[in-house]
């Protein structure tokens, strides 16, 4: 007979949940919801051995557990701390972690330039939600900042290595779905950068994630770069029949042109399934896909301040027996559904 495993108690922020044991404290935060749920920068849960890189996800331990309630001596970083059982954790409640995630902004931002402008990650970018949050009006830097001429690295995709904050995700990503990783952080302290070894390109069929985990702009899709801001295209949930992914994707659409195409995201900014380069670069006609309707954006960050949807049970064309055929999403249908949105 198997026996049950013993969920620990954790309380976040005076919030109490039950979690299997080595989870971690910012999923168990993640389960419990809302504000206490610290940001993460490096932390991707489908990517292995992720996190502990950037210290974004600082929180005050103030009761280690219930069999040794001592404090943690410093703030720990919650993507890589397990929850003891009657561990008590303080994020939002606590000025230190608040001002720990100040400096760890401060530090980010020492040689990432302020290119929101002209940067096609603002509006959905996690560095610009922090800058603006815990940001420092000045910098007290007095160094000349580490500065990179932007570089194509293969057919897709963009480098701008000066946006980077060597979060390792992209790294990650290419080991955990291509066969062959073709880039890397290459040096090491001050130095390191990503980069190909002698300008190989990135070409691999599922190597496009690469811009969806990057937290910030430094990996861009070139087939979408300056074509509109954010804020001003309005993301469909759209399938297609697709032999190499799921084939479910987001169009970000103005009128019935489709700027560019994404995995789906969840609240968290993670991927659901990721999506192959054909779909994602190469399928910019939106006849070739199902638009099922207007995608809900669960996240704080720019792109989910403008009203996109009502309804989105009126929007399930899947109902209708033509639409599930792949080429349906003729004009009218895009003006039709265009039209509804507020
Ligand atoms: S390019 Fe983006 S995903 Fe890759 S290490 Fe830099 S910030 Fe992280
Ligand atoms: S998200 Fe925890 S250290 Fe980066």
């Amino acid at each position: 007979m198997s026996e049950e495993v013993k969920k620990f108690k954790v309380t976040i922020d005076g919030q109490t949940t039950e979690v299997l044991p080595g989870t971690s404290i910012l999923e168990a935060a993640r389960q419990i919801g809302g504000k206490s749920v610290p940001p993460a920068m490096c932390y991707y849960s489908k990517l292995e051995s992720s996190g502990g890189r950037c210290r974004t996800c600082l929180v005050e331990v103030s009761k280690g557990s219930e069999a040794d309630p001592r404090p943690m001596p410093k703030l720990v970083a919650s993507c890589r701390t397990s929850v003891m059982d009657g561990m008590e954790v303080k994020d939002l409640t606590s000025e230190k972690a608040q001002e720990g995630r100040k400096a760890v902004t401060e530090f980010l931002l020492i040689n990432h330039p302020l290119d929101c402008p002209i940067c096609d990650q603002a509006g959905e970018c996690h560095l610009q939600d922090l800058g603006y949050e815990h940001g420092n009006p000045e910098t007290r830097y007095e160094f000349d900042r580490r500065t990179f001429d932007a570089d194509d690295i293969g057919p897709y995709i963009k480098l701008n290595m000066n946006r980077c904050i060597l979060c390792a995700r992209c790294v990650l990503l290419a080991n955990q779905l291509t066969e062959k990783r073709e880039h890397g952080i290459l040096y090491r302290g001050d130095h390191a950068e990503i980069s190909t070894m002698l300008n190989k390109a990135l070409d691999n069929d599922f190597i496009g994630n690469v811009i969806d985990v990057c937290p910030v702009g430094a990996l861009t899709d070139r087939t979408a770069r300056f074509a509109s801001r954010v804020w001003f295209t309005k993301p469909y949930n759209a399938t297609c029949s697709c032999t190499k992914c799921s084939g479910k994707a987001v169009l970000w659409m103005k009128g019935d042109e489709v700027i560019r195409v994404t995995a789906r995201k969840n609240q968290y900014d993670e991927v659901e399934d990721w999506i192959c380069n054909e779909c994602r670069f190469e399928k910019k006609n939106p006849a070739l896909w199902n638009i099922e309707g207007p995608r809900h954006i669960d996240r704080h960050s720019v792109i989910s301040l403008n009203h996109y949807e009502k309804n989105t049970d009126s929007y399930n064309v899947l109902d209708n027996p033509d639409a599930k055929e792949i080429g349906v999403a003729d004009e009218q249908q895009i003006k039709k559904l265009d039209n509804e949105i507020i």
